[in-house]
């Protein structure tokens, strides 16, 4: 019997009614893989949509940060520095000292996006953070004479109902100086069939994606899924701006997982992710029900995606 943090989730997740398994689990080395091909498919706009708004406004983000000190930038998650770099670059162009903290949980993503930032920026200071979210949360503290720029990207904050990410959004805003940044950038509520396409593409890719976690189960809980049982089925809400995702069984099956059976029946959903989406009153309210006041948005030329800079009330 396996019993780390992973093995209880999955287990508390198959053993409740709706099923549910989290998307944290979909980023091991396949997953990162996958999620590398979903960011260069056609109808995944929501990176390029961001590279935009970051490669036409970073000039102007950077003026609007005000920054007379040393920054450091802590980077949530922070990927191959694709996005970041277009950041770093016009904060070298504006003359601003910065030390730039990536923080991931694979290595492996650090390292690639350190090489990055060194083939952009050769003279740039990096300084890799092996750590969780929270872990490297409690590194982050004001210097004086200092100022510090939290940045998450992606929308990996839609990955989080309100209520989480109210409190995720706390965490942040507690470690935030008054003269400190947040930049967060979210995918913006549109026509549901631009959205549900890109969680819904024909090659499979986001069915991959979704069916990694049980690959991972398999692999790392001595799982027994057949995968070709389930299908992969998003669903996008414009009531509450939530895409969810879900695996749904085609026939009844007992599944074995560290040790345990669980019954699945036919047609029933386990719900995998979910996908926030946003607008500016939504931005607003989280950001006020979080100590935090929204100073600025930049946006695309299609308006699809929010690159949000958030103070300390
Ligand atoms: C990395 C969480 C922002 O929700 O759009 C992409 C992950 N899932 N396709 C997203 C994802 C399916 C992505 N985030």
């Amino acid at each position: 019997m396996i019993n780390n943090q992973f093995a209880k989730d999955v287990d508390a997740g198959l053993s409740t009614f709706p099923k549910k398994l989290s998307s944290k689990y979909f980023y091991d080395d396949a997953g990162d893989k996958i999620f590398q091909k979903i960011m260069a498919m056609p109808s995944y706009y929501v990176t390029k949509a961001e590279y935009q708004v970051l490669e036409q406004r970073s000039d102007e983000i950077v003026a609007q940060l005000n920054v007379t000190n040393h920054l450091n930038i802590y980077e949530l998650g922070a990927g191959d520095g694709t996005k970041t770099i277009l950041l770093l670059k016009a904060l070298t162009k504006a003359n601003i000292n910065f030390t730039y903290y990536p923080i991931d949980i694979s290595a492996d993503v650090l390292d690639t996006c350190e090489d990055n930032v060194k083939a952009a920026l050769p003279s740039a200071k990096v300084e890799k953070l092996n750590y969780t979210y929270d872990e490297a949360m409690s590194q982050i503290h004001s210097e004086e004479n200092e100022t510090n720029l939290i940045v998450f990207l992606g929308s990996n904050l839609g990955n989080l109902y309100h209520s989480d990410a109210i409190a995720f959004l706390k965490k942040i805003q507690g470690n935030l100086g008054a003269e400190d940044w947040l930049m967060m950038g979210l995918d913006k509520m549109k026509n549901p069939a631009t959205i549900l396409a890109a969680y819904n593409d024909e090659d499979g890719i986001t069915q991959g994606f979704n069916l990694n976690i049980l690959h991972r189960m398999n692999s790392e809980l001595g799982g027994n899924f057949d995968v070709s049982k389930f299908t992969h089925w998003p669903v996008y809400n414009p009531e509450s701006g939530t895409c969810t995702s879900y695996l749904v069984s085609a026939e009844k099956q007992e599944v074995r997982v560290n040790g345990k059976t669980y019954t699945i029946a036919k047609a029933e959903s386990i719900h995998t992710e979910i996908s926030q989406k946003y607008n500016r009153p939504i931005i607003n309210w989280l950001c006020k029900m979080s100590g935090l006041t929204l100073e600025q948005i930049y946006t695309d030329e299609k308006e699809y995606f929010l690159e949000c800079l958030v103070k300390r009330v």
